[in-house]
């Protein structure tokens, strides 16, 4: 069985896609699997081929996949009657030009952030009727969307902390209408973050007005949507991964937070050199894997065991499938637990916490694929168009 893994993509997150990647590659192969690579450029080139099964590449100045001699340009048609990749047309390389077999019998998109784990390429998949890894295009995209997801989760009864957000329009046509509304429901301090970005990025904490418009701003040029919630002081934060269905939940582990917020750096680059250039070279080989954190997380079996349950009905609230890890915030009494927000295809696929809950990391990725036939032949049991012709003459009788 072949998997094609796809890789890198248009998101601030393709150097961390580019290792998680890896890490399944590995484990996929460990499990039996033949690999089809596929590393799509920042600009959104795709390329197919083994050669690219190779972690150094991708921290060489100037790596330009088109020059790999096993490196084809291809796309995915969303044409149904194609289902396999094709190549791109000006990917033929010289008249001694032998096609690659392109044949995947699964995708499966380890991509972080916009355009891969935001239901867009879900919907390529969908059109192209081809059987993919992880969460379909509605759970993909809330997932992405830390506005929606409140909105889902509280309807669901989960704990989430309350929020007001704001369109950049409406913003940018009236600032402090926006400030004062966000003034009169919270006290400072306050968090302010774009709805749909990863990593910590122009995640603030602000302490008046003046940071607070400063913050906005800075978020708004990430994303069109802002949203603010009450700053929670000398939390803690718990983690959870669940994979399914049937649902199982991994054991809690508990991030180190070094200062007031999980920062972009702590999170990718920790033990790196800092102010290496390339942001590969930069951080650490383990990516994920290597935040300092503590699993199992030093909490009570109860509060663990709520943790999973929340986990759980957060995961199945928004329709996941495949895997995802779940992030909590622990306020400072110890035992408020709120749900703070979903990954639909986590750093590292959160292999740490499944290896420490007895799963083995090409056992995850098995089940993974696992789960994607799975979904597609149900998807085969949906009908999707009616056996009658609306178009046709109507009979006289
Ligand atoms: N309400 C909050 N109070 C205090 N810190 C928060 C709050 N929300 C998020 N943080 C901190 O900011 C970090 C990034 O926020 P998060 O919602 O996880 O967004 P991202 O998608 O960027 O990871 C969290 O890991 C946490 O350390
Ligand atoms: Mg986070």
């Amino acid at each position: 069985m072949t998997v094609a893994v796809l890789f890198g993509g248009r998101s601030v997150e393709h150097e961390v896609s580019v290792i998680s990647a890896h890490q399944v590659m590995d484990a996929l192969e460990v499990a039996g699997f033949s690999l089809l690579p596929i590393f799509i450029s920042k600009s959104g080139a795709w390329f197919a081929g083994r050669g690219l099964y190779n972690l150094k590449l991708y921290s060489t100045p100037g790596f330009d996949p088109g020059q790999l001699r096993d490196s084809h340009r291809v796309s995915l048609s969303p044409d149904t009657s194609t289902r396999q990749l094709v190549l791109h047309p000006n990917g033929a390389k010289g008249f001694f030009y032998n096609p690659p077999l392109l044949w995947a019998d699964i995708f499966f998109p380890v991509l972080h952030g916009t355009h891969g784990e935001d239901g867009r390429m879900q919907s390529l998949f969908e059109l192209a009727d081809v059987p993919y890894v992880g969460a379909g295009v509605e759970a993909s995209a809330t997932g992405m969307d830390k506005i929606r997801q409140k909105e889902i989760y509280r309807a669901a009864g989960l704990p989430v902390l309350d929020c007001l957000w704001t369109g950049r329009q409406d913003w940018n046509a009236n600032p402090s209408a926006f400030v004062k509304a966000v003034e009169a429901r919270f006290p400072y301090p306050v968090i302010v973050k774009p709805s749909s970005l990863g990593s910590s990025i122009a995640v603030s904490r602000c302490l008046n007005s003046n940071e607070l418009l400063q913050n906005t701003n800075l978020a708004m040029q990430f994303d069109d949507r802002v949203m603010v919630e009450p700053a929670l002081v000398n939390f803690k934060e718990i983690n959870c991964s669940i994979i399914g269905p049937p649902y199982q939940a991994s054991v809690c582990e508990m991030p180190s937070v070094d200062g007031d917020l999980l920062t972009f750096d702590a999170k990718y680059k920790t033990g790196s050199k800092a102010g290496s250039k390339s942001p590969i070279a930069g951080m650490s080989k383990s990516g994920m894997a290597s935040l300092n954190r503590i699993i199992p997380a030093p909490i009570s079996p109860e509060l663990t065991a709520y943790v999973q349950q929340l986990a759980t009905r957060a995961f199945q609230s928004l329709g996941c499938q495949g895997i995802a890890r779940i992030d909590f915030l622990l306020a400072e009494d110890g035992h408020t637990v709120f749900v703070n927000e979903i990954n639909t295809m986590p750093g590292s696929l959160s292999f740490y916490l499944w290896e420490a809950s007895g799963l083995g990391f090409d056992q995850l990725v098995t089940r993974l694929v696992e789960n994607g036939m799975e979904r597609f032949h149900q998807k085969i049991s949906t009908q999707f168009s009616l056996d009658v012709n609306l178009l046709a003459p109507a009979k006289s009788s």
